[in-house]
């Protein structure tokens, strides 16, 4: 059995604020299941999840960084029924906040770059003197990404320097570009080396993890190619390194995201996936003082620019123009101009649309389980997970042609599994919306698209076979 750690900000449940957390919360349970012993590792935060466990004291210690010294402990959950052993990282004052990365005034907190950097040197601190001999470590983007370099680079990791690490890249546009004094930060390292950490004149945590880690991914093989094409600067970095560069699709959890066992869902599915729909349906839109039977289309996720929700309530305008047949719930929080624009579009076309300015876990699994429709007019998308939980539930995915959309929604004109368009404009989601229209007015073909995707096996399964085979190609080189 393959001991590895993976090392993240954020796990389901006990942590999570988009995607990254539903990966590292379902990974590690299904790399266990084969041949892999896989850990988890996150900060202590104060999540009510978090706060509501028993936790055992497993390592105790602190650590000098500049003039401070940081006094940390790393904790185990007792009793973890999660698939897979949980630690956290303990250290006071930078972690037991309730929200993970954003202050109360919507912004990122000010101490973001120390608490990532302490967090990072109290893991390796911690697995130099415990005795659990992880044979890889598995890092999880830029908050991760100065890993594999302390590792190699700074004296002090010596003994533990030759374990393998693996890095995901789940999101390439956040890269903890930092200021040069938080070197200031790192244990000692050779000078000679520090070009390793450099990119574009500041210390570049993504850009570190890129030349540093022993294999990188992307969480589907068509953003790595984009990456190859576009990645600002860093493209030419990619192409150098293109020969450890790889892209893995994600997987989605077919336990927790199950519309046959879903306590979320007013109804659940027995034999119909038809009057699972619609039973659904009926019961969201009467919640919310929308039309019944009509068409139903959805937004769920982040209000942010890369989502693409703020061009929602100008296709909305459009489609409203042309027919009142369609209807619109739209689930998200973040950009609060966003959130502004979507409820000016709920006050206007009252009984056609419904905003829910919001994170909702149990709302957007109703949801799944009730529209016709998901839109994704993602600017970028590493994966997307969304529109496979959609798929799941049956409900048809209206995708930009992007990142993972582009491996998982092909258009169902060429035999794929949606609804596809080209670029985030108003005028083309419309449009969008509009062929949607017409396979739901047909309602045999809306039938057939809707069992096709609903038996489509997203499961992690394939994933972590791949990933257990390539640590093992690390291991054993
Ligand atoms: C990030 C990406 C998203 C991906 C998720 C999980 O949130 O933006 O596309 O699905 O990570 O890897």
């Amino acid at each position: 059995m393959t001991k590895v750690l993976y090392i993240s900000t954020e796990c389901y449940p006990a942590a999570k604020a988009g995607g990254m957390g539903d990966v590292v919360g379902a990974l590690p349970k299904y790399l266990n299941k084969q041949s892999v012993n896989a850990s988890v590792i996150i900060p202590k935060y104060k999540t009510a999840w978090i706060e509501s466990k028993s936790w055992q004291k497993v390592h105790d210690s602190k650590m000098e960084c500049g003039e401070l010294i940081i006094k940390f402990k790393i904790k185990k959950l007792k009793k973890s029924d999660l698939g897979f052993p949980l630690y956290t990282v303990d250290i006071p004052d930078y972690f037991d906040r309730p929200s993970i990365y954003l202050a109360a005034d919507g912004h990122g907190y000010p101490d973001e770059a120390e608490r990532n950097i302490l967090f990072q040197r109290a893991i390796l601190d911690w697995i130099l003197e415990s005795k659990e001999a992880f044979e890889l470590l598995h890092c999880h983007d830029h908050m991760t990404g100065l890993i594999p370099f302390m590792l190699q680079q700074c004296r002090k990791y010596k003994k533990i320097a030759n374990t393998p690490v693996f890095f995901t890249i789940h999101n390439g546009q956040y890269q903890g570009s930092l200021d040069w004094e938080l070197r200031n930060y790192l244990p000692k390292y050779k000078l000679e080396h520090e070009g390793l950490l450099e990119w574009d004149g500041r210390l570049n945590s993504l850009a570190a993890a890129i030349k540093c880690a022993w294999q990188v991914n992307t969480v589907s093989p068509a953003y790595m190619q984009e990456l190859k094409k576009e990645f600002g600067s860093l493209t030419a970095l990619v192409n150098h390194e293109s020969r450890k560069c790889t892209g893995i699709l994600n997987g989605i959890d077919h336990e927790v995201w199950d519309p046959k066992n879903d306590n979320h869902i007013d109804f659940n599915l027995d034999d119909s996936l038809n009057t699972f729909k619609q039973k659904n349906k009926s019961s969201l839109a009467g919640k919310y003082g929308l039309f019944k039977t009509k068409m139903l289309v959805s937004f769920i996720g982040r209000l942010a620019y890369e989502k693409g929700a703020d061009i929602i309530p100008e296709a909305i305008n459009i489609v409203m123009s042309k027919t009142k047949d369609i209807c619109f719930i739209l689930l998200g929080s973040g950009d609060p101009t966003v959130g502004d624009q979507l409820k000016l579009a709920d006050h206007k076309y009252k009984k056609n649309v419904s905003s829910i300015i919001a994170y909702d876990e149990a709302l957007a699994h109703q949801i799944y389980a009730s529209s016709d429709f998901l839109m994704m007019p993602s600017r970028f998308e590493p994966c997307g997970l969304n529109q496979m939980y959609a798929m799941r539930y049956g409900t048809i995915p209206i995708a930009r042609y992007t990142g993972g959309l582009k491996d998982t929604v092909p258009d169902f004109t060429v035999g794929g599994n949606g609804i596809s368009f080209d670029h985030t404009t108003p005028g083309e989601l419309a449009n969008a919306i509009l062929r949607a229209k017409s396979i739901f007015d047909q309602k045999k073909e809306l039938y057939k698209l809707r069992y096709k995707i609903s038996a489509l096996d997203f499961s992690w399964d394939h994933a972590a076979s791949n990933y257990a085979h390539q640590y093992n190609l690390l291991i054993n080189n």
